[in-house]
């Protein structure tokens, strides 16, 4: 428990820095994500916004696809760092490639207003469109 709190504080922290590389000049609203793999690896993300808004990649797709593409797997938890107040959950869009990818994921909710909200993927995204619907 004491080391999940340390690994949880880790992540946190990690998130918030992957903020501070948000390209968010559109919307002026930045995220930091940090996805923790079940072997301790963390890739972290940020929100990348296009002139062309529909191209925008969220943070925490943005940590999942890097994940992904460089061979990791089993994912256990990501943080989520916002501005807002309470801290805001990813997207609908991002809990999709979460259950996808990561069904069983914890999420923690952060930011600099309050404090961090642990949650699940199976709490947020209670009937997935998944493979055993195809
Ligand atoms: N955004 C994320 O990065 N993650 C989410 O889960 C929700 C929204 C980004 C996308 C866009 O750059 C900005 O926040 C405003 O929607």
């Amino acid at each position: 428990m004491a080391d999940n709190k340390q690994e949880i504080q880790f992540l946190i922290e990690a998130a918030k820095v992957a903020r501070k590389f948000a390209r968010a000049k559109y919307s002026n609203f930045s995220v930091g994500a940090a996805l923790q793999t079940e072997d301790g690896q963390v890739f972290v993300g940020s929100n990348v916004e296009s002139s062309s808004y529909g191209l925008t990649m969220c943070a925490e797709r943005v940590a999942l696809f890097k994940a992904l593409s460089e061979g990791a797997d089993k994912f256990i938890r990501i943080a989520v760092y916002t501005e807002s107040d309470p801290p805001a959950p990813p997207c609908g869009a991002c809990r999709q490639l979460f259950f996808d990818y990561a069904p069983d994921i914890e999420i923690i909710l952060a930011g600099d207003k309050s404090e961090p909200v642990i949650t699940s993927l199976e709490k947020l995204f209670p009937r997935p469109f998944g493979d055993g619907d195809l």
